[in-house]
């Protein structure tokens, strides 16, 4: 399949400290689309912006990898984005009108009360949700136009997720529930690497009943890092999990975004985790109330709760 041919060019090399350099030009091949990853970053922290802030104007389109790490490109263009769920006669108005620039190889926390659109947002990010108004730009790509085939591709080989609740199937091992990705990734790691990756490279047939809640979130990570994503959007990934446990979650995801320059959201309710964030993002009733960019960031063995 030549998309696949043509993400597998840019990701045939393997293990932890290397950059990607993924295209997000493969969803249309009548678009003369230019790679937005060429310039990522690896090992390094992503300097911080503002929603709408200074980017916005400067980062063109179709430019060439640029040699700053001080200008990472936007890899989502949120704007006017709104969702409205009909339930019967009532009109549920979960996102009223986001604008939003996520930047390349940064990690945000997104807070906020229960029900300010969090999720929604996130969803729709990662394609399981389509927004009622407003647009999602995805480095070139207009995330609104896709088929069902485009968004099906773009979830498969762009997208990690790992929610509060780590989804495995039960009845496959750690290395299986792995491989159920990684087998149809265009430029998968080895599920070993991915299991070593999140400190599980001695859980590899064990059952999801015989790894502990933090290990299982772990294998859910090494899931939807497996197949190498541009993003990585976690839903409250340690809502389940003690404290000593959530950091040690907290760490992996770190590591993904650290190491291998993987865009990164978490949500949470735990304002403690925002400290580990290059950008804080606070929602509320559907919108994004404010933006706010941590001078240092904290590792995660430095938070406690
Ligand atoms: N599929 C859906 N159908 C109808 N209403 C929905 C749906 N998904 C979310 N909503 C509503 O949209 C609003 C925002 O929900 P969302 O799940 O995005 O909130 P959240 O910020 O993630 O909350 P929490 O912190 O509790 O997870 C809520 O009022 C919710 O009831
Ligand atoms: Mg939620």
């Amino acid at each position: 399949m030549a998309n696949a041919n043509r993400l597998g060019s840019g990701d045939s090399r393997s293990g932890w400290g290397k950059a990607m350099n993924r295209a997000a030009g493969e969803f249309d091949e009548k678009q003369d689309a230019v790679p937005v990853a060429q310039n990522r970053r690896a090992g390094s922290s992503t300097p911080a912006r503002q929603a709408g802030g200074p980017a916005r104007g400067r980062v063109a389109r179709n430019r060439p990898a640029l040699p700053s790490a001080e200008a990472p490109p936007p890899i989502f263009e949120i704007r006017g984005l709104s969702k409205t769920y009909q339930m019967g006669e009532v009109q549920v108005e979960a996102l009223r009108g986001v604008d939003l620039d996520l930047f390349e190889g940064e990690l945000v926390v997104l807070l906020g009360p229960s029900g300010s659109g969090k999720s929604t947002l996130l969803n729709i990010l990662g394609g399981l949700d389509a927004p009622s108004r407003g647009s999602v730009r995805y480095g070139d790509h207009d995330l609104s136009v896709f088929d069902d085939a485009a968004m099906t591709r773009y979830r498969r080989e762009h997208v990690g997720f790992v929610f509060q609740f780590y989804n495995l199937i039960p009845s496959l091992t750690a290395r299986e529930n792995v491989a159920l990705v990684t087998e149809i990734a265009a430029a998968p790691m080895a599920p070993e690497e991915a299991l070593a990756m999140v400190g599980l490279g001695g859980r590899l047939d064990h059952f999801p009943t015989q790894l502990s809640g933090g290990e299982q979130q772990r294998v859910a990570i090494a899931r939807a890092v497996s197949k190498r994503p541009q993003v990585l959007l976690c839903d409250e990934p340690t809502g389940a999990l003690d404290a000593p446990t959530g950091v040690l979650v907290l760490d992996v995801i770190a590591r993904v975004n650290r190491e291998l320059g993987t865009t990164t959201a978490v949500i949470t309710h735990n304002s403690v985790i925002a400290e580990m964030a290059d950008r804080v993002v606070h929602f509320g009733d559907g919108r994004v109330v404010s933006v706010a960019t941590n001078a240092e960031k904290k590792s995660p063995a430095e938070l406690s709760w």
